[in-house]
């Protein structure tokens, strides 16, 4: 049967599917995605990933109806160009015009969280629901906005780029990576809460967790959930510029559901009850009223189900 790959691209691993026509995950491969060594190794590997997977299920090329792609940055998504990216090394580099050439086969590239969304629309978290809104809190903190089924876009492509809601106040805010200060991703995703822990050590008012090096955002919830006040204040400023993120969201586009992944989503109920509460403390009653916070259903493999579907659903 046809067979539609998906690629999930990271900053640190680029994940590769492939589905069937009934949109069903076959396969999955990954590998590393090497930002360190520059553009052109990132994209030769996403074209040797996508070729990969199809390999490892004994398929055939001839079969692959196409790629889509989910790429973390700022995109040009007619022309398939990744302008640039908060977490990835690429700069106005033509990604569909090198996969297609480079694969033989039609691709299409969104946005990584937008794809994601879809992923978890379609199949996952956001089943039977036409309104939901995805946030994704790994190393940065990606958005996507499904309304009516479909992702929401805009006129630059921008909309659902949630982690750079300026939210936090001038005097407390930090640079971000995509140069602005104050940004959610400053402090919501996984990067921002080992940045607040390490702050939290230089000062003295944390034990270090780990190798200061080597510290992740699991042990600073691990140490929050064991009773560690300043962890606990960390996962905290997290959840709640995160929640008044969602509040201001709901006046926007009034999702039924709001569905979080991403690595730092792991941390469970702990989280989840402290961005419920910031959420509908922050959010006008009639637009909160019935609203659901639910952890991502599709885990890991949200990207690469979304990414396959901009091919299957196109
Ligand atoms: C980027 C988004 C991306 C998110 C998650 C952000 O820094 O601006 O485009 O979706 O990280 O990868
Ligand atoms: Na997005
Ligand atoms: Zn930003």
């Amino acid at each position: 049967g046809k067979l539609y790959v998906g690629l999930d691209v990271g900053g640190t691993a680029i994940k590769a599917g492939v589905c069937s026509e009934d949109g069903k995950l076959l396969h999955t491969f990954e590998g590393p995605t090497e930002n360190e060594k520059g553009s052109d190794r990132v994209m030769a590997n996403m074209a040797q990933y996508a070729r990969t997977v199809v390999e490892q299920m004994s398929a055939s090329w001839d079969d692959v109806e196409g790629v889509g792609l989910g790429v973390p940055g700022f995109l040009d998504i007619q022309n398939g160009v990744l302008l640039t990216s908060p977490n990835l090394v690429l700069r106005n580099a033509p990604l569909k015009s090198y996969l297609s050439e480079q694969l033989g086969k039609p691709v299409l590239i969104n946005n990584d969280a937008n794809v994601a969304a879809l992923g978890e629309a379609w199949g996952g978290a956001g089943r039977g629901v036409s309104d939901c809104v995805m946030y994704t809190l790994g190393t940065g903190v990606g958005g996507g906005i499904i309304i009516g089924g479909r992702i929401v876009v805009g006129f630059n492509a921008m909309a659902g780029e949630l982690g750079h809601i300026a939210i936090v106040p001038d005097l407390e805010a930090i640079q971000c990576g995509c140069g602005k200060k104050g940004c959610l991703e400053t402090v919501s995703s996984a990067t921002g809460i080992i940045r607040m822990a390490k702050d939290a050590v230089a000062r003295g008012d944390l034990a270090p967790l780990a190798g200061l090096d080597t510290i992740t955002a699991k042990d600073v919830f691990d140490a929050a959930k064991a009773g560690n006040e300043t962890a606990a204040r960390i996962v905290q400023r997290a959840a709640h510029y995160l929640g008044k993120s969602m509040a201001l969201v709901s006046v926007v586009v009034n999702p039924q559901r709001f569905i979080i992944g991403g690595g730092v989503a792991k941390a469970g109920e702990y989280l989840f009850e402290q961005i419920r509460e910031a959420y509908f403390k922050h959010a006008l009653e009639a637009a909160s009223k019935g609203v659901e916070i639910v952890p991502a259903e599709l885990g890991n493999n949200a990207g690469v189900v979304g990414a396959a579907g901009l091919i299957l659903r196109s």
